[in-house]
């Protein structure tokens, strides 16, 4: 089935091929950490405990149904692409993780300390997401921080996490949005380390787009931060026979990708899905969905992602041993495409004020109502409405393909990194009880 599967891959690179990325700035120290964990710790266990639950369950209204046409349909773009120093300064507020605060819920402040890192001294940042590196004059996009209502999230302290991260694995599956985040957090990491050669992917292997897994060992500290590549997360097979013409795919919504044993052993886990699902990527590509062996070829794009989802919680309930590993599933990463136009992507120099209904997303309520039901802790990571504001933060014409302008991805260094910064403060607090 696995070599089945990978010989009929290649033979059609088109689809397999796509989402790039972009940037973000972040930025943060994770603070002092010897004064947080004496004076905070029992704050922080009663956090723990409280704020665990309050992170799986955000409050999210229904969606808003014009805006997912335009946001269904605007990554189609991505069918045709190809392929400064860390910041000294010490906060001086206590993380204030109390169960009353949802980090998701803010807004972004200028902050000059801001970005996170030298996008020029990190060898694992793809040509692609690096937008100055790609012709970006302005860069105020990079000096955003982002600061939730009701408390302090700590700086980004790198030395404070590479310890944490000592002897672990870290592990992120999904699409090219999970690239990029994976590609941001090992910016960040390797800004604190000095010899950047002890620092490199396990293969040898480049970052390409279609590459199913990349391991990025730092050797001096033990660990690894790894990327799969499963869009669906769930397993596609060849078209079964005597099905209609027009199927080519058949996605099978009960099966979890075939290489998720491989997520099983590790310590930190990073699930995202959501962008490939698409009537243009799916339908319009062949690709339909099959439950218990038979073709479901009514079944909708949003009743096809509920179905996978579903699949996807059986797995973890079943694989995931919640003792050793810490499960995370961002959601829906926002997009800035003008309504109408699937070309038209207007990078703005500074974040919008008004979201205009894109802090909501159809596919983030399905993913925190599926997410509720797991019977083991698992943390939402609700970057929908944080990102809605930043229309700035887009590749746009700034990518490895200036003709295929891009409102889906992210630049580097940019938004991404404070999906790292928030994903940190949280298991950083909830270590410390
Ligand atoms: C979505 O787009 C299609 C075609 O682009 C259009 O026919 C339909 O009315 C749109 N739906 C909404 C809710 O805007
Ligand atoms: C991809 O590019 C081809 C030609 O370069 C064009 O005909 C096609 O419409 C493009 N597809 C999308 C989804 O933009
Ligand atoms: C590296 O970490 C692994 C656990 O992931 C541990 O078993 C091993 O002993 C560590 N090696 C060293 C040299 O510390
Ligand atoms: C990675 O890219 C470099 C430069 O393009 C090339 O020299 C090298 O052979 C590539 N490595 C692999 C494993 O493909
Ligand atoms: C390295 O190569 C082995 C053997 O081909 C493969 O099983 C493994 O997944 C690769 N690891 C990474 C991180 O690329
Ligand atoms: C969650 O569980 C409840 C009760 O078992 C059920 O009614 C609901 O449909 C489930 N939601 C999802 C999204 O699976």
């Amino acid at each position: 089935m696995v070599s089945r599967f990978r010989v009929f891959w290649r033979l059609r690179p088109n689809f397999i091929d796509f989402l790039n990325l972009g940037k973000l700035k972040a930025r943060g120290i994770f603070k002092s950490l010897n004064g947080i964990i004496v004076i905070g710790s029992l704050l922080f266990f009663i956090a723990a405990l409280s704020s665990g639950y309050f992170f799986m369950f955000p409050t999210f209204q229904p969606v808003i149904s014009s805006h997912e046409n335009s946001t269904l349909t605007d990554l189609d773009i991505d069918m045709n692409s190809t392929s400064p120093e860390r910041d000294v300064h010490i906060s001086s507020t206590l993380p204030d993780l109390d169960s009353e605060c949802n980090v998701f819920d803010g807004k972004w402040v200028a902050d000059e300390s801001y970005p996170l890192y030298n996008a020029a001294q990190c060898p694992f940042l793809e040509r692609g997401f690096n937008c100055l590196a790609n012709g970006r004059r302005d860069n105020g996009y990079l000096k955003w921080r982002w600061q939730p209502k009701d408390c302090d999230i700590p700086r980004f302290d790198v030395e404070m996490v590479l310890e944490f991260l000592r002897g672990k694995r870290v592990v992120f599956v999904g699409d090219s949005l999970s690239r990029t985040q994976w590609e941001s957090m090992v910016c960040m990491l390797m800004n604190g380390i000095k010899d950047k050669r002890s620092v490199y992917e396990i293969n040898g292997s480049n970052i390409t787009k279609q590459i199913r897994h990349l391991g990025i060992r730092f050797s001096s500290f033990n660990f690894t931060v790894e990327f799969y590549r499963s869009i669906f997360l769930v397993q596609p097979r060849q078209v079964p026979k005597r099905a209609p013409k027009r199927v080519k795919v058949a996605l099978q919504l009960d099966r979890l990708d075939d290489i998720s044993k491989e997520w099983i052993d590790c310590d930190i886990l990073i699930f995202n899905t959501g962008h490939w699902w698409t009537p243009t990527k799916l339908f319009d590509m062949g690709w339909y969905f099959q439950v218990g062996g038979r073709m479901k070829l009514g079944m909708s794009i949003t009743g096809g992602f509920k179905t996978a989802l579903r699949t996807w919680k059986s797995w973890v309930e079943s694989k995931i041993n919640p003792s050793r590993t810490r499960v995370f599933f961002r959601t829906f990463e926002s997009t800035h495409w003008s309504s109408g136009s699937k070309q038209n992507c207007k990078v703005t120099q500074q974040p919008i004020s008004k979201v205009n209904g894109n802090d909501r997303h159809p596919y983030s309520d399905v993913i925190i109502d599926v997410v509720k039901n797991v019977s083991i802790p698992v943390t939402v990571l609700h970057v929908t409405p944080m990102g809605a504001f930043r229309s700035d933060g887009h590749v746009g014409t700034w990518s490895d393909n200036p003709s295929v302008p891009d409102c889906s991805h992210w630049c580097l260094p940019g938004v991404p990194d404070v999906w790292n910064e928030l994903l940190f403060s949280l298991l950083l607090s909830d270590q410390n009880p």
